[in-house]
């Protein structure tokens, strides 16, 4: 009997999880690997069909993006270590796509690991997992939520403590919402956060006019060229977590990749993280 096929994101914000993670399939097969996923690539084979020819627009695109994206993927896991050793026991990865961190990091068993993404994307995700054997290595919970919607109930009702720490984890998502309800999901974040919460937020493409940028939107947009409106949660930000009870630092991905050894990494001085930690 062959398998039932499973419904591959071949259009809209969905699919560019599939590019994060050839990132981190190509990131696995290194010697110098910053990190290994080993469901990677189980992605990609279940994708790549799909796409036909247009995988080949995929791959030079990811060659610009992939090397302070891929320094992104050790640096959130280096944060999630650091959030548990600190005693933080839930985690929720806003827009998380394909990652697996559930599965290939060694969380505690008590840790609740929330992922929200488009119910399209879990679609996908969930029986590639299961074909591929993984099991979670803490409490996961997936919710199938836009996050332009109401989400925070959801988030409530699986398990989420507002009373206690959690780590928020942004990593590419929000910058493909429009300004106002990528600003929602902050400010209603900020009210799920109890003291010592943590917010780590990624800025990648901060030049909308950039080859590379444009060359994704089109490609996600189906050719679609008309100019949108102001997306991301915009310059003021860090002022406006200053003013709701969370104190920021700022890393350009530049400063931290010479650390973890790709001293080469450069995305430009305004694309880094964010950290803010709730007071
Ligand atoms: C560039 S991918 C990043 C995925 C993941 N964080 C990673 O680094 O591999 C962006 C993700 O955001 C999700 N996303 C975009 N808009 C969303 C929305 N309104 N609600 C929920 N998820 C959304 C997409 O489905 C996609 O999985």
């Amino acid at each position: 009997m062959t398998e039932a096929a499973v419904p591959v994101p071949v259009a809209g914000v969905a699919m560019t999880a599939i590019g994060i993670a050839v990132v981190r399939a190509r990131e696995t097969e290194r010697d110098d690997r910053l990190y290994s996923d080993p469901f990677a690539h189980l992605f990609v084979d279940a994708a790549k069909p799909s796409y036909g020819a247009r995988w080949d627009e995929l791959t030079p695109l990811l060659d610009m993006f992939y090397p302070a994206r891929t320094v992104s993927v050790r640096l959130v896991d280096d944060r999630v270590e650091a959030a548990v050793r600190q005693g933080i026991r839930q985690i929720v990865i806003l827009g998380a796509g394909l990652d697996t961190r559930a599965f290939r990091m060694d969380l505690p068993a008590d840790t609740r690991f929330f992922e929200l993404d488009l119910p399209e994307t879990f679609a996908f995700k969930e029986p590639v997992l299961t074909r591929g054997g993984a099991t979670p290595r803490c409490e996961r919970h997936v919710l199938p939520v836009d996050l332009c919607g109401d989400w925070a109930e959801a988030l409530l009702a699986q398990g989420l403590r507002a009373q206690e720490p959690t780590l928020w984890v942004d990593e590419g998502v929000l910058g493909y919402l429009l300004r106002p309800d990528a600003q929602q999901v902050v400010a209603t974040l900020t009210e799920l956060s109890a003291p010592r919460s943590r917010f780590d937020i990624g800025s990648f493409a901060v030049d909308p006019n950039s080859g590379a940028y444009l060359a994704l939107r089109r490609l996600v947009s189906g050719g679609d060229e008309t100019p949108r409106a102001a997306a991301g949660l915009g310059p003021y930000i860090e002022k406006w977590l200053h003013e709701h009870g969370w104190d920021t630092s700022f890393q350009t991905w530049a400063e931290q990749a010479a650390a973890i050894g790709r001293p080469d990494t450069d995305g430009g001085p305004e694309t880094g993280n964010m950290v803010a930690i709730r007071r």
